[in-house]
């Protein structure tokens, strides 16, 4: 019937760098500098739910629409356009291969998404909320389409999206091709393969991050010195030794290139003129408490690292929680802003499974 509502959803969960994506070498298809490593935090505490859903009935005056968290949000920005294109264009081939399949491909569609967790505060919430919104349309649409090939739509809302289709670790290659059919998402572990680990995620502040990774990016690779040695050297090592660590489950040198990685980055950022800082004192504390924390055990038995924004995630092994995180709230309790900080909201610790 001509007011059948057509309906999908699904969750996707938050993934976080361990090797950093920064830098766009095309900003329209978001194709990246330099290849990138992740690790999906699978949990449901931090995951993006959304529901796609089209209707005939649906006035088409409407157009397509997003529910984000409660309030309107618009789709008229490329990055999504770019996301509805390219699903669009898949049902409608099915469609034109097979006619008796509902034109979904005309309908209006409306997308109702919910975070659990703060937006744009450097949890990478646009990496779960587009991979959620490619997928639940890709599943509305019954798209034939594997992980990798959603990936690459999902690239195209946002970079780091790419990597929360897949559970685990997980790699973005940059591909080199032009038009961007080979940069895409591969998982380089399951999650069971390494099931002792854990992320603790201290949330410095829930605010909106000051600049923007779009900005961030471009301001960097037009400026920063640093950056061309990030891109041609320290990244691509990094790849070899991380995927390295993973599969031989090695934790020291696994936290070795987290923490290098995410100094490297962030270096990136205090080179560029005029530099970026995302990191705060708070930070900084934090970084100084991994260090403690490792001093004192007498091997490296925690990691952090730094999105776009001054919250740290720290990783660690199921093993190791005693010393990692009663440390930190020992450590980082007696400084200022710390006690607000583990405050606001979020639980501190996760599996990733
Ligand atoms: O996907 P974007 O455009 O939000 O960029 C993410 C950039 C970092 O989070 C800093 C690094 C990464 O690889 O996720």
């Amino acid at each position: 019937a001509s007011d059948t509502v057509y309906r999908a959803s699904t969750t996707a969960p938050v993934n976080i760098a361990v090797v950093k994506y920064w830098g766009k070498r095309d900003p329209k298809l978001n194709l990246p500098t330099n290849s990138s490593l992740s690790v999906t935090l699978s949990q449901a505490d931090l995951r993006t739910l959304t529901t796609a859903s089209c209707s005939a009935s649906y006035p088409s005056s409407d157009g397509d629409s997003l529910l984000l968290n409660g309030e309107p949000s618009d789709v008229a920005g490329a990055r999504t356009q770019a996301c509805f294109r390219e699903l669009r264009s898949r049902r409608a081939a099915l469609e034109a291969a097979n006619p008796s399949l509902p034109k979904l491909s005309a309908m209006p569609l409306r997308l109702v998404s919910e975070n659990n967790f703060p937006t744009a505060a450097g949890l990478a919430s646009s990496a779960a909320g587009f991979a959620a919104f490619v997928r639940a349309i890709a599943n509305l649409y019954e798209l034939p389409a594997s992980p990798s090939e959603l990936s690459l739509i999902a690239r195209q809302g946002s970079g780091s999206a790419c990597r929360s289709l897949f559970g685990g670790y997980v790699a973005w290659r940059m591909g080199d091709k032009a038009d961007g059919s080979d940069s895409m998402a591969d998982q380089v572990a399951e999650a069971s393969h390494w099931p002792e680990m854990r992320a603790l995620i201290l949330v410095v502040s829930a605010a909106k991050k000051g600049v923007s990774s779009t900005s961030g990016m471009q301001q960097t690779v037009a400026t920063s010195g640093l950056f061309q040695e990030r891109i041609t050297k320290v990244v691509p090592q990094n790849m070899d030794l991380m995927e390295k660590a993973i599969k031989e489950k090695d934790f020291a040198a696994f936290a070795e290139v987290t923490m290098r990685d995410s100094n490297s980055f962030h270096a990136t950022c205090a080179d560029t003129y005029p530099p970026i800082f995302y990191m705060n004192d708070v930070s900084r504390a934090a970084i100084r408490a991994v260090e403690t924390i490792n001093a004192n055990v007498g091997r490296t038995v925690a990691a952090y690292t730094f999105d776009a924004g001054p919250n740290a995630v720290i990783y660690y092994l199921e093993q190791d929680t005693e010393a990692v995180v009663g440390t930190f709230y020992h450590v980082l309790g007696e400084i200022d802003g710390w006690k607000q900080a583990s405050l606001k909201g979020l639980k501190p610790s996760m599996s990733l499974d």
